[in-house]
């Protein structure tokens, strides 16, 4: 049974191949990569590695040939019609090469009405993937906790979180409980065949001033919640390069439309995720 993991230099890929790898044989693992020269630990570590271009479909094909599965980590473009177009590439080439199995990632933030820039491709993928022969299953990641490790020096130093969502909840998975999951589920023939969307969160989610206190006892700083509106949070995170995609993203938030909640994750792996304080309290360092 081989399984490939798209994205596998990156933040999510990495960890799906890291978690499959504790798995099944390194043999049976493919790692594709955008560019090679990101991957050398990769190839040191003595995966398969093969180069990928969403966006050139005969990259696609002449990867995907031997895989029985596909877990696809989406590019981050922020551009939808390149997204949908690297969906439509990756399906052509599963079809043209006979992968029978997809696990996809996908995003809480999927409704209809959800002002998030990326949404129509999070809506479009499950429709998309209904109409299709394959064997599959959707992992719908809460929002990753593994950028708010970093955004505590910043949150510290403003005195409390600045996210435009107002008394709304917002729901949070660790990238390694994610890829935890993902590989569990490429891994399990009756998840592969349900043709369904898994919600990855953790046990509970959290207003922004109940975060704040989280952070509070984390860091040994005051940590509050000083919301600022939507257009200033995009100005303010500009220089980033996705400061206004964020900022949608957090006005969908504001909808009540990032804090879904459910215990997937749990029947998926068979045990907990890991909680938020206990997450940040490993990762931050004092
Ligand atoms: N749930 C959340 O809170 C959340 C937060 C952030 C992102 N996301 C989404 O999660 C996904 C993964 O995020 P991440 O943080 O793991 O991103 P990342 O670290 O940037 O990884 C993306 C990977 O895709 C590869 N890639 C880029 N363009 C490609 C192309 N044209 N063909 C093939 N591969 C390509 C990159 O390779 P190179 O580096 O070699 O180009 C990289 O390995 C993205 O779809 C992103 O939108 C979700």
């Amino acid at each position: 049974m081989k399984i490939a993991v798209t994205g596998a230099t990156g933040h999510l890929g990495g960890k799906v191949v890291e978690q499959l790898s504790k798995k099944i044989a390194k043999e049976d693992i493919i790692a594709l990569v955008h560019t090679k020269n990101h991957a050398q630990n990769l190839i040191d570590s003595g995966y398969d590695v093969r180069e990928i271009d969403f966006q050139k479909p005969f990259t696609l094909e002449t990867a995907f040939k031997g895989i029985d599965t596909l877990i696809y980590v989406a590019s981050k473009t922020y551009k939808v019609f390149d997204r949908v177009h690297e969906l439509e590439n990756v399906l052509e080439a599963m079809e043209n090469d006979s992968v029978k199995n997809l696990v996809a990632m996908s995003f809480i933030a999927d409704q209809e009405d959800n002002p998030f820039i990326m949404t129509p491709f999070y809506g479009y993928l499950p429709r998309r993937l209904a109409g299709t022969k394959f064997n599959y299953a959707i992992a719908k990641n809460s929002l990753y906790a593994d950028p708010l490790v970093p955004y505590l020096p910043e949150l510290i130093e403003r005195k409390g979180l600045i996210y435009p969502v107002g008394d709304q909840e917002m729901s949070f998975i660790s990238l390694e409980d994610s890829a935890e999951a993902m590989a569990d589920m490429a891994l399990d023939e009756k998840i592969l065949q349900s043709r369904k969307t898994y919600l990855l969160t953790q046990s509970r989610a959290y207003t922004m001033p109940e975060l704040g206190e989280i952070m509070t006892r984390v860091t040994d700083h005051e940590i509050g919640y000083h919301p600022v509106s939507v257009e200033e949070f995009g100005r303010i995170y500009a220089s980033e390069g996705d400061g206004d995609e964020l900022a949608s993203m957090y006005a969908g938030g504001a909808m009540g439309y990032l804090h879904g909640l459910s215990d997937d994750f749990a029947h998926i792996t068979g045990h907990e995720p890991e909680a938020m304080e206990s997450f940040l309290t490993r990762n931050y360092q004092k």
